[in-house]
Order: C-alpha cells, then sequence, then structure tokens
C-alpha cells in the first residue's frame, strides 16, 4: 500500500505513520524536519519541505514519487494553530500563513498529483470541529478548516475516481495542544479550559494512540460520500 502523508515529524501524523509502517504500507512522507523516530521501522521516503512555500510542492512531489504511479492514500494532515484572539484583533497577515500551511498548499499537493496522472484512491485532509463550530479565538485556524473542507468537497466533484473526506481527528496531545494548553485561561476563550481539563485523560490521545485510531477509521470512510466533512468521534 503507497501512502503519501504529510506532517509526520510530530502529533498525529508521525502516529498515523508509525501505525502505517506496522502496517507495511510504503510512506512518502513531507514536511520540514524529520526526526528519529521512523529509524529501522519500515519503508519510508521523506522530503524536506516548508509548505508555505508553494514553489517547493512540485519539485518535492516529483522527488519524492519519481517511482511511483498510484497512491491508495494520501492524507493531508501539516497544519498549524492561530494565535487564540479575538477576530478584530487578528490580523489578515496571521489569517494569510494559516491559510497557506493548512489549505492553500493542500491545494498546489492535489493539483500537482493530478497534474501528474497519478492514480489515487483516497485522499483524507485532517480538518477540525474548528472548521464547523465558530468558538470566540480559533478564527483564522477556524476559517482556514472550513475553507479546506469546502476545497476537498470541490476537488470531490471533480475527481469522481478518487474518494475524498475531511476528517476532524478528535482531540490529540500534539505540540499544538502544548501550545493551546499553555495559553493562560481568558473567559473569552472558554474552550482553552475545556483542552486543560481534558489533557493527559482518554479524550486526549498521546499522538501513537491517536495515530492508530485513526488509521483504522479512515477505512470506513468509504461509505460515506465523496467530499463529506466527518468527525471521528461520530464514527
Ligand atoms: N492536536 C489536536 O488536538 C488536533 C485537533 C483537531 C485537528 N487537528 C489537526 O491535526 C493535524 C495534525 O495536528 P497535530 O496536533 O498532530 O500537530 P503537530 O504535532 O503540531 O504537527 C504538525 C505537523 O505539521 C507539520 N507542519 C507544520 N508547519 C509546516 C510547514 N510549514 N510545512 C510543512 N509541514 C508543516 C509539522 O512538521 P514540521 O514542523 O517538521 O514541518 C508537523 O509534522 C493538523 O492539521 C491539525 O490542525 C489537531
Amino acid at each position: 500500500m503507497n501512502v503519501l502523508i504529510t506532517g509526520i515529524s510530530s502529533g498525529l501524523g508521525m502516529g498515523l505513520a508509525t501505525t502505517a509502517l506496522k502496517e507495511n504500507a510504503k510512506i512518502f512522507a513531507m514536511n520540514r524536519s524529520l526526526p528519529n523516530w521512523h529509524k529501522g521501522k519500515g519503508q519510508l521516503r521523506f522530503e524536506s519541505v516548508d509548505l508555505s512555500k508553494f514553489e517547493q510542492i512540485p519539485t518535492s512531489l516529483d522527488l519524492l514519487l519519481e517511482e511511483t504511479q498510484k497512491l491508495d492514500l494520501v492524507v493531508l494532515n501539516s497544519g498549524i494553530i492561530c494565535e487564540i484572539n479575538d477576530m478584530k484583533d487578528t490580523s489578515l497577515n496571521e489569517i494569510d500563513r494559516l491559510m497557506n500551511v493548512n489549505v492553500w498548499a493542500n491545494k498546489v499537493i492535489l493539483d500537482t498529483l493530478f497534474l501528474k496522472k497519478m492514480e489515487i484512491k483516497q485522499v483524507v485532509a485532517i480538518s477540525s470541529g474548528a472548521s464547523i463550530n465558530g468558538n470566540r479565538g480559533w478564527n483564522a485556524y477556524s476559517l482556514s478548516k472550513s475553507t479546506l473542507n469546502m476545497l476537498i468537497k470541490l476537488y470531490a466533484e471533480e475527481n469522481k475516481s478518487t474518494h475524498f473526506t475531511s476528517l476532524a481527528p478528535g482531540l490529540i496531545d500534539s505540540p499544538m495542544q502544548e501550545y493551546l494548553c499553555s495559553v493562560p485561561n481568558d473567559k473569552r476563550f472558554s474552550p482553552l479550559q475545556i483542552l486543560k481539563k481534558a489533557r493527559n485523560t482518554d479524550q486526549m490521545p498521546k499522538p501513537l494512540d491517536a495515530g492508530e485510531f485513526v488509521w483504522y477509521k479512515i477505512k470506513e470512510l468509504f461509505q460515506f460520500p465523496s467530499g463529506s466533512y466527518i468527525d471521528v468521534r461520530d464514527l
């Protein structure tokens, strides 16, 4: 099984890639840094790329996939969180920063893959509950994830031989949560307290557990129409 995953250096991506390698999948991965966790764990090809630098993406994909014409699964996982703040205090630069990594990089990846005539069975874009719940403070992140949901729906309309899903993966105790749980409590941004309470409980699994859980749920996504937004906690 050939699997392309973005963002395997930590968090959910590391957990997904670890499980996939255990299942003897061949992993093609891209993000900025590759820590040592993968050593001796199976077949992994990696290209270092900053996904906010769109011009690097086609060349990296060419190198990564030079001997590959078929991908069973593409997981668009790389993502960044915004400063937790009110919308009125959020700059357009901050929104751009989030949109570039969380949305437009994924458009460039998909366009490059389809231009290469890559045969792709399934695309799973890692979304978030924040794409639909509009919590105060999660501004640029929520905008980016809701746009990602629509981007995936639109690609699903154009590419009927690939199955697309936007998948909210639930909470994961990753560097992203480390940041969120370090933001001082502020009564305007009530989810911060919920996240801090969930940390170190079953509500917020560690990356390897979350990755294993989500990996096995990915197969179930074929039962839903292509282009759907699904929350893994509803499966
Ligand atoms: N953690 C949660 O509770 C939670 C909840 C809902 C949704 N999500 C979503 O799940 C996905 C994974 O999140 P996570 O919490 O596991 O995050 P994480 O541990 O912070 O990992 C993010 C990954 O994205 C990569 N990345 C960040 N900026 C990048 C860039 N400019 N270019 C290339 N890669 C980049 C990082 O790799 P490098 O730094 O090496 O580039 C890293 O591997 C994200 O899409 C996130 O929005 C997470």
